[in-house]
């Protein structure tokens, strides 16, 4: 049991947030002996590991590269993932004996619970002698020879002041704007923010659409601008989610289409021709729900050929089924927006890399002040990179304070 920590007891290290980032920076300083205290503004800590995943923490990636990072500053985050490696938390993830397993694209995931994610860390605080305050308001920050902090639990001084308190995804959650803030305090400039890995939201035509197919899922390609995802595509009743979807809202810019190709591994063109040559009385809306949900079948003639509703494809012509091949690979919409900071797991944009060292994720305007996690502006894929990204970036400042 760690005892509490007084006012006045000499603190080596104060790191604001007790999520995934701050709390493997204060076990690695922890480790290297130095007195951490670590304040959370919540009542409890953690709660976006809770929530992960699921229930069961997609906590790393088998693979992993700058390419599944969006950033201004791409090379950035290279130090710090290679320095604390996906290989180095799943060696921690074992020496726990927690289970786990890879459930798609070096996606790890818990057998059981986050929940061992999180004992696991707070397993770990303990042993390094870690104190972590929770229901804990930070009043005010001023940089004296240390950093002075006012606070609803007391006065604290420290002469290093770790900033891990996340990004304005899910505020009930901890989302929160307070490490901006403080960045801006201290002089550093920061990138535009906007929700990542957001359902998309449509309107317009789909309005009376979404109703009838909201809950169902399908694998597609999906693209915007020159990116393109595949993977499983979900209709909500707002608009379209799913893994491939939410990796496209990352790159996605306001009024930009989104194309969807509902046959991403084959021509359906080819097939249509095929179709039409082996059973030429078979209807169209008949053939295509071989391939796609009905449902969709249903919604897209509607939409795009109510003409050939009950026609046979031999009364098609070649270059109607071209228009129709041409719809289903390239069909175009352009959402109206995504569900923005209420759902999104990630926020893009925050602090600028430019003015932090990539090495220990210290301030080059403040010396003695870093920033890691999600408040940087560093934001993973979809599949666990963002956990890689606090615990590498953690541990790199972790090392260094
Ligand atoms: P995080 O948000 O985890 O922690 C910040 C902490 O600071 C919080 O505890 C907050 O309360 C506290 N805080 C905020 N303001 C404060 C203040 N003023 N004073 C004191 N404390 C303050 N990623 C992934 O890789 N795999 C996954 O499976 C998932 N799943 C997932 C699900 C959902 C629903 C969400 C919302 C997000 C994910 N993510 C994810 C993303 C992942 O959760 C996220 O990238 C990390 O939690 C970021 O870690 P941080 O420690 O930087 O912030």
């Amino acid at each position: 049991m760690v005892p509490p920590v007084s006012e006045t007891q000499p603190i080596d290290v104060i790191v604001i947030g007790a999520g995934a980032a701050g709390m493997m920076c204060a076990i690695t300083a922890g480790q290297r002996r130095r007195t951490v205290l670590v304040l959370e503004r919540a009542n409890k800590v953690g709660k976006k590991i809770l929530m992960s995943g699921g229930g069961r923490c997609n906590f790393t990636n088998l693979e992993i590269s700058a390419d599944n990072y969006l950033s201004a500053n791409p090379h950035f985050c290279k130090s710090a993932l290679s320095r604390y490696t996906q290989w180095d938390f799943i060696e921690l993830v074992r020496r726990h004996g927690i289970p786990y397993h890879e459930k798609a694209d070096g996606q790890l995931f818990c057998d059981e619970s986050s929940k061992d994610i999180l004992a696991m860390l707070l397993k770990e605080c303990e042993t390094a002698g870690v104190r972590i305050i929770t229901r804990c308001e930070i009043e005010s920050v001023e940089a004296n020879g240390g950093f002075e902090l006012v606070t609803s639990r007391g006065r604290f001084h420290a002469a290093k002041l770790v900033v891990a308190s996340g990004g304005l995804s899910i505020p009930t959650l901890g989302g929160s704007g307070f490490g901006y803030k403080l960045a801006e305090q201290f002089g550093h400039h920061l990138l535009p923010r906007r929700a990542g890995l957001a359902p998309f939201v449509l309107t317009g035509e789909f309005d009376k659409q979404l109703a009838t197919l909201a809950g169902l899922s399908l694998t597609a390609r999906v693209a915007t601008g020159n990116r393109s995802f595949a993977g499983d595509i979900l209709f909500t009743h707002r608009g379209l989610s799913g893994p491939a979807m939410l990796q496209l809202s990352s790159y996605w810019q306001t009024s930009q289409p989104v194309s969807i190709n509902l046959f991403p591994e084959t021509n359906a063109l080819g097939l249509l021709r095929a179709a039409k040559k082996q059973n030429p009385r078979a209807m169209l809306h008949t053939t295509l729900g071989q391939w796609l949900p009905k449902r969709l079948v249903t919604m897209l003639a509607e939409l795009w050929w109510p003409e050939y509703e009950a026609t046979p494809l031999a009364e098609i012509t070649d270059s109607a089924l071209s228009a129709i091949a041409g719809k289903l690979q390239h069909w175009s919409l352009t959402p109206a927006g995504t569900e923005g900071y209420r759902t999104a797991e990630v926020t893009l944009g925050g602090v600028d890399t430019r003015e932090l060292s990539s090495k220990t994720m210290e301030s080059q305007l403040q010396p003695g002040l870093f920033f890691i996690g999600e408040v940087v502006d560093v934001s993973g894929h979809l599949g666990g990179y963002n956990f890689q990204w606090a615990w590498s970036s953690g541990h790199a400042a972790g090392e260094a304070v």
